[in-house]
């Protein structure tokens, strides 16, 4: 795991505990522990109200939510960070259940969102389903939404034995008021990857959407079914597909979305996340290259069941296997931000708010860069930031030394 232990006991891996300090010891239990031997439950929490403060949510919203994380997070977050992880999560790359990341949009303030995974350190995959399914029901009964269109589903993507890397994930939108928006997440090869189109094409035909399956592009895998609960204008069924070996060119074709995003800004994109064309000047010059490390996601998200066609495409590139350090990451989606007419001081100030290790010493920090477009909206640029509670990945620049980077080192 990471080189954390100190004699001393843990170095932090976030800044110091300030914020915290100064809210009444007692009312998130946790946080009294960050004092003695940091826990997963502190670290990633305070990571929260670091970013909720960042993100300029109120004081009262922010001890909310950091409290809502904990709350969502169960017993692993009472769990030691001199321990391992408390399972191989394919949440994040060093297994901590927890991801953030920060929406941005020419207009307004950027929102921030928590993704996690409440089954976590469950004894199997259908324990952990079930933890899921009892944190999603606790969070609809504190806030008063409805879980039905998930209850549709259970039988498809949480049956007794289910495969895959991942049961049930959720996410959760922390907008102004201290309710979060909700999003789950589900994993269509629970029932064995070779059914997983058919769980999908099932899945859609159960909320409705009969003809939605069909409007699909091509992939290699389909990734994750989610839906948004709660207080949506307009909730949308999601359908993820990984896209192996993937070049700009293709990834331009691949939304379905009627008088969507040109082709030409999705292969732009792709281009500036994936390092090929930094300064945003155009096309590289030679053959377009292929992204052949980790696999790009598309993201068809439906909102009405008449036309059958997706009202959303986001693009999703794992910058962190493209790039050689975090700080070329965040160059890169500087430029996207730029170049959509956004302002890259929230991300800065995001970044700070997670971890006080230097960009150039570790690659991963910044695990995505997404752009979306939902009709009749703004695009927006996602950027996922990664806990690192328990490892920080090393840079990939030969100049770099080989031993893991260390936090604030
Ligand atoms: N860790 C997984 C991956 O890298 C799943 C994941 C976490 C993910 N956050 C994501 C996938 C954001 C796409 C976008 O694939």
């Amino acid at each position: 795991m990471g080189s954390i232990s100190t004699d001393a006991g843990l170095v932090p891996r976030s800044p110091a505990a300030g914020p915290l300090d100064t809210r009444p010891s007692g009312r998130v239990s946790s946080w009294a522990l960050a004092r003695d031997g940091e826990t997963l439950g502190a670290h990633t929490a305070r990571q929260a109200l670091r970013l909720c403060e960042a993100a300029e949510l109120s004081g009262a919203d922010s001890a909310e939510y950091a409290r809502t994380l904990l709350a969502a997070l169960g017993p692993v977050g009472e769990r030691s960070l001199r321990l391992p992880p408390p399972d191989a999560s394919f949440l994040s790359d060093d297994h901590t259940p927890v991801e953030f990341s920060l929406a941005c949009t020419p207009d307004g303030r950027p929102t921030l969102r928590v993704l996690l995974e409440p089954g976590c350190g469950a004894a199997d995959l259908a324990a952990n389903g079930r933890t899921g399914l009892r944190a999603v029901r606790a969070m609809a009964r504190r806030w008063g939404f409805d879980t039905s269109r998930l209850d549709e589903l259970e039988d498809l993507f949480l049956p007794p034995d289910p495969q895959g890397p991942l049961a049930l994930w959720c996410a959760l939108e922390l907008v102004p008021g201290g309710v979060p928006k909700v999003k789950v997440y589900l994993n269509p090869a629970a029932s064995g990857q070779e059914r997983s189109a058919a769980t999908v094409r099932e899945a859609l035909r159960r909320l409705g959407h009969r003809r939605a399956f069909a409007s699909l592009p091509e992939g290699d895998r389909h990734l994750f079914f989610a839906l948004d609960l709660g207080d949506w204008d307009e909730p949308r069924v999601k359908v993820y597909l990984a896209h192996h070996d993937l070049s700009a060119a293709e990834a331009a074709r691949l939304s379905r979305v009627d008088g969507g995003p040109g082709p030409a800004e999705i292969a732009s994109f792709f281009r500036m996340a994936a390092g090929h064309d930094v300064e945003g000047a155009g096309a590289a010059a030679g053959p377009d290259p292929r992204l052949d490390r980790r696999p790009v996601q598309s993201c068809h998200a439906f909102t009405e069941t008449a036309s059958g066609r997706p009202s959303g495409f986001t693009l999703y590139v794992p910058v962190r296997d493209y790039a050689r350090h975090d700080g070329e990451s965040l160059d890169r989606a500087v430029a996207v931000l730029r170049r959509h007419g956004m302002d890259p001081a929230p991300l800065r100030r995001s970044l700070a708010a997670v971890t006080s290790r230097r960009l150039r010493d570790g690659v991963g920090l910044i695990a995505y860069l997404g752009l979306a477009h939902q009709e009749g909206r703004p695009p927006r640029v996602t950027t996922y930031l990664s806990s690192e509670a328990y490892e920080v990945r090393p840079p990939a620049t030969p100049a770099a030394p080989r031993a893991r980077a260390r936090a604030g080192a």
